[in-house]
């Protein structure tokens, strides 16, 4: 699975150039190709994608039923818009919002309730790796997630180490295999889907690929290029 994430990069126009390229990439049946617009963008890439493989994300949304929130979108709109996952508790908004996955609980409760999956991101930052705790802080990113009885086993989950983010920095082949083992230990689901994000680009793709335990990659920058993603994709289908 590969999944770009723009962030909150492109006008309107650029962003639907983009998604067209992206619908008309070719890739194997056996990938699953996905794009996260700006939410602003969503429902005119939803017709872009029609008939194509190409799955449409949210990047966020809340679990709130309908109601009074401003400037917020919730699981079933993103739905009801053409989504098929949200990502939830970037590290970007985990940072700039104060979100933590207690509080995100009933975001991935509603957007399971909804059919969407969740692509639920976890990381460490540079200084928690550096005092070794990197391994502890993931665990318990994904700890509250199993205590609330949900059935989570349709989610996935992406490691993003924080420092990896827009840096040009990768972890390492071993520190990823670790903590993908490390994830899917604490889910306690040797099947589970972890994709690795973290300035994964056609440079670095093969290498982070070559990696065991890496179900696909959450591309942020590199995603934003067309030629780029479709390089990634690539690059993961030779693997
Ligand atoms: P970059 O690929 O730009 O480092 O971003 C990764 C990311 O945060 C994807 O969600």
């Amino acid at each position: 699975m590969i999944i770009g994430n723009w962030k909150m990069n492109t006008a309107r126009a650029d962003a639907l150039a983009l998604a067209e390229a992206v619908a008309n990439m070719r890739h194997q049946d056996s990938t699953r190709v996905g794009i996260c617009p700006p939410a602003l963008w969503i429902d005119p890439i939803s017709q872009v994608l029609e008939g194509s493989s190409i799955l449409l994300g949210a990047q966020d949304c809340i679990g709130d039923q309908f109601g009074a929130q401003t400037g917020c979108i919730n699981a079933a709109m993103a739905a009801d818009a053409g989504c098929s996952m949200a990502i939830l508790g970037h590290s970007e908004r985990r940072a700039r919002f104060g979100e933590t996955t207690e509080s995100l609980l009933p975001a991935v409760a509603a957007v399971l309730e909804t059919g969407m999956f969740p692509v639920f991101c976890v990381g460490e930052t540079q200084i928690e790796r550096e005092s070794g705790r990197a391994l502890d802080v993931v665990a318990e990113q994904i700890r509250p997630l199993l205590s609330v009885g949900l059935d989570i086993s349709g989610m996935v989950i992406a490691y993003e180490p924080v420092w990896a983010i827009g840096t040009g920095l990768s972890a390492t082949r071993l520190d990823i295999e670790e903590m993908h083992a490390t994830v899917r230990d604490v889910l306690g689901r040797a099947d589970a889907l972890v994709l690795y994000g973290g300035s994964v680009s056609p440079e670095s793709a093969e290498d982070v690929f070559s990696a065991e335990g890496v179900s696909g990659a959450l591309v942020g920058g590199a995603s934003l290029n067309a030629d780029k993603f479709a390089a990634i994709v690539a690059a993961w289908e030779r693997k």
